[in-house]
């Protein structure tokens, strides 16, 4: 397993392009299942997750190849509708294949996703969204087994707006006859990314962005090219990292507007924010005070998901900021690893209270899941001296050459082979 050994104290500058969406280049890899074409998908970042979706593809007998940050998709030759435990464990939102396969196949076979890091994660809203439509789906033996006899268009109501479901409902939709309105629908940017690629393959679907979607079945186009939307949460990890290490760093070829609450926290924490149309650069040259309360909420709300790096950025912060975390049941196993670095953390349920410290200092800690463990490094960036940080397989699943990117900024992080480091 890899180590990274963080040396902090050095402050960041410099340019950062961001990559490409992990939480829409999944769900439109999914739906080139549905295009029966070859598709080619660009701005895709190189990370497991995404080479954990070529694998299932692959196994369900398409074609998936990646050249540089392009990856080609040809679905035209797919022959199986199962997706085996193993693979369904290397990436649980494996989930997000079940619609597009039922849309191309009308049957499909999943081995049930488990729980993660983050807590249980039940299916029961795609399975709801899904049985609308007509799906017959039976559980056994801990697998998965769906079929229609030819999916109809419905109103589908989703009792909370769950991306995935929203997503798998979407897809599922596309191969459905007639209408199909999502009412309560997610409306993450990755569901409108997801929306404009269906849009590229001749589908006839609006209201991405908005709690109402309609969707069409239709006859996909035979070949299609479409451009990733970038990475917010990657997004929003770099300003976190430049306000808990200071300096001045730009993000380039973003979207202001997709992580625009935390950059507004950041900003009333005393961080200048300079905002262009798709470009946002942080400067960092005075002690953060602790921003008002963050709760995670649904899209516009504040994204769980920036909630551990949002929390690195408070350790130090003059003050005392309540956290309440409100999609996921357990979401602050990174405040015992801040803890480690000498940070003051009160977590009460769903509520974390940080009350900022004058230093931390650095210390041997684990990721515990892929925010978390960035949040980590985060932090480690604007501790006194090193910390090392173990588990950071976890960070790979989402972030492309984490440490290449810090250092490209100027901070002093070292991979490490695990053996070498526990016996340095
Ligand atoms: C997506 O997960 C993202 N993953 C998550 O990002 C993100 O944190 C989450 O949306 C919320 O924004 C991908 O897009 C691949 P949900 P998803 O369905 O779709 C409950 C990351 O860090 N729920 O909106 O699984 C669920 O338990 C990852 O990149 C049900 O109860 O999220 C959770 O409490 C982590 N039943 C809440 O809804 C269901 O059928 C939000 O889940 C589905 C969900």
């Amino acid at each position: 397993m890899s180590v990274w050994k963080v040396s902090g104290g050095n402050k960041l500058y410099g340019d950062l392009r961001i990559q490409g969406s992990k939480n829409a280049v999944l769900p439109i890899m999914a739906a080139a299942i549905i295009a029966g074409c070859e598709t080619e998908l660009i701005n895709c970042p190189r990370l497991s997750d995404v080479e954990a979706a070529m694998s299932i593809l692959r196994h369900l007998g398409c074609k998936a190849e990646r050249e540089g940050d392009t990856i080609f998709i040809d679905s035209r030759e797919m022959n199986r509708t199962d997706i085996p435990h193993d693979l369904m464990r290397e990436m649980r939102s494996s989930v997000i294949f079940l619609g597009a396969i039922l849309a191309r196949a009308h049957e499909a076979k999943l081995s049930y996703p488990g729980g993660c890091e983050l807590g249980p994660r039940p299916i029961d809203l795609h399975l709801e969204a899904l049985k609308c439509l007509g799906a017959e789906i039976t559980e056994q033996g801990g697998d998965l087994y769906c079929r229609d006899g030819g999916l109809k268009g419905a109103r589908i109501n989703l009792s909370f707006p769950s991306v995935g479901a929203t997503e798998n409902a979407m897809l599922a939709a596309c191969g459905a006859e007639g209408e199909t309105v999502i009412t309560n629908a997610a409306r993450e940017p990755e569901i409108v990314d997801l929306q404009e690629f269906l849009r590229s393959l001749g589908a006839d679907i609006s209201g991405a962005g908005t709690p109402t979607i309609t969707v069409s079945g239709f006859s996909p186009r035979k070949r299609v090219g479409y451009r990733v939307m970038t990475d917010r949460i990657v997004s929003a990890t770099a300003l976190c990292c430049a306000a808990c290490a200071g300096g001045s760093i730009t993000l380039k070829s973003v979207v202001p507007a997709d992580f625009e609450t935390v950059t507004s926290a950041l900003e009333s924490m005393g961080c200048e924010i300079e905002r262009r149309k798709n470009s946002v650069k942080i400067t960092v040259n005075r002690q953060l005070r602790a921003p008002r309360p963050i709760t995670t909420r649904p899209y516009p709300g504040f994204p769980t998901d920036a909630q551990p790096l949002l929390m690195a950025a408070c350790l130090k912060a003059e003050g005392t900021t309540v956290f309440t975390e409100n999609i996921f049941e357990n979401r602050y196993r990174h405040a015992a690893e801040f803890c480690r670095l000498g940070a003051d953390i009160n977590v009460v349920g769903r509520v974390a209270v940080v009350t900022g410290v004058s230093e931390l200092t650095g210390a041997p800690v684990s990721a515990t899941d892929l925010r978390g463990g960035a949040a980590l490094i985060a932090a480690a960036l604007g501790a006194t001296g090193e910390t090392t940080v173990y588990d950071t397989g976890h960070i790979a699943r989402g972030y492309e050459d984490f440490d290449k990117m810090l250092m490209s900024l100027g901070a002093d992080i070292k991979y490490e082979n695990e053996r070498l480091a526990s016996v340095v």
